[in-house]
């Protein structure tokens, strides 16, 4: 699985540009059994939607973010309105951005996961440390406290967690594969011991993935695809990516 997440970028002009650099790059020849989802602002849904199925492209639009069960307010968009846009498959919860610039904590987390479940939407959960979380090596304890909000609940099947480490975000810094892969390992592990449906959920890397690393973190064991925020803006890079992985099975 890869996501596309273009955060606050786009325009029309794009849109277009980013179709066609897109089709120009994907390789048809592999297998392209890997799901793929792009999430625009949600301005460009229809839009994009609309390229999407015209150009007969196979990729599923997912939000950046729902409102929350007991968040509907001024400027939110609610699950009910998520499928009213057709985006009902899959949305970015709990993204460090939301949880450090708009003070997003647990409990509003839950709020969001909760109302992603009501509206059969699976969540694409976002967690991670901090630099200095990791230079004490407190990652696991973290990433333990940020997964918390699965205790007692029954998680759908597609629940997906992406594992970016906020340092790795916009930077160009990257952990290592092989660290990436037993953080991975441990996610799977405490989810399906916390849900009440003890589930295994994909895990993707997320953090300056590019066509130049993907591959080294394709190779690990627990790393399911990706989340890619930069490199998702150019539709060529984005379809290297998308190479790399299908390339791969
Ligand atoms: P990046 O962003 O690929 O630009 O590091 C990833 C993200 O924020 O989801």
């Amino acid at each position: 699985m890869i996501v596309a997440n273009w955060k606050c970028n786009g325009s029309r002009a794009m849109l277009d540009e980013w179709v066609r650099s897109y089709l120009n790059e994907k390789d048809i020849q592999l297998d392209n059994s890997c799901l793929i989802l792009i999430a625009p602002p949600s301005v460009f849904f229809n839009e994009l939607s609309d390229k999407i199925s015209k150009n007969n492209i196979n990729i599923f639009l997912c939000s950046q973010d729902i409102a929350g069960m007991t968040r509907k307010h001024t400027g939110a968009i609610s699950g009910e309105l998520l499928i009213e846009m057709n985006v009902d498959k899959f949305c970015i919860v709990g993204h460090s951005e939301r949880r450090l610039f708009y003070k997003e904590d647990n409990q509003i987390i839950k709020d969001k996961v909760v109302e992603c479940f009501q509206n059969k939407i699976n969540p694409i959960l976002c967690v991670g440390e901090t630099e200095g979380e990791n230079s004490l090596a407190n990652t696991k304890e973290m990433i333990e406290k940020q997964l918390r909000i699965f205790e007692n609940e029954s998680i759908s099947e597609g629940t997906t967690i992406a594992y970016e480490p906020v340092w790795a975000i916009g930077t160009g810094k990257t952990p290592n594969p092989k660290d990436v892969n037993e953080i991975h390992k441990f996610i799977k592990d405490v989810v399906q011991s916390l849900s009440l449906n003890s589930l295994n959920p994909k895990v993707l890397y997320g953090g300056s993935v590019s066509e130049k690393n993907a591959k080294q973190f394709f190779s690990e064991e627990f790393v399911d695809g990706a989340l890619i925020g930069g490199a998702s803006l150019d539709g060529a890079s984005f379809a290297k990516i998308v190479n790399i992985k299908n390339g791969m099975k």
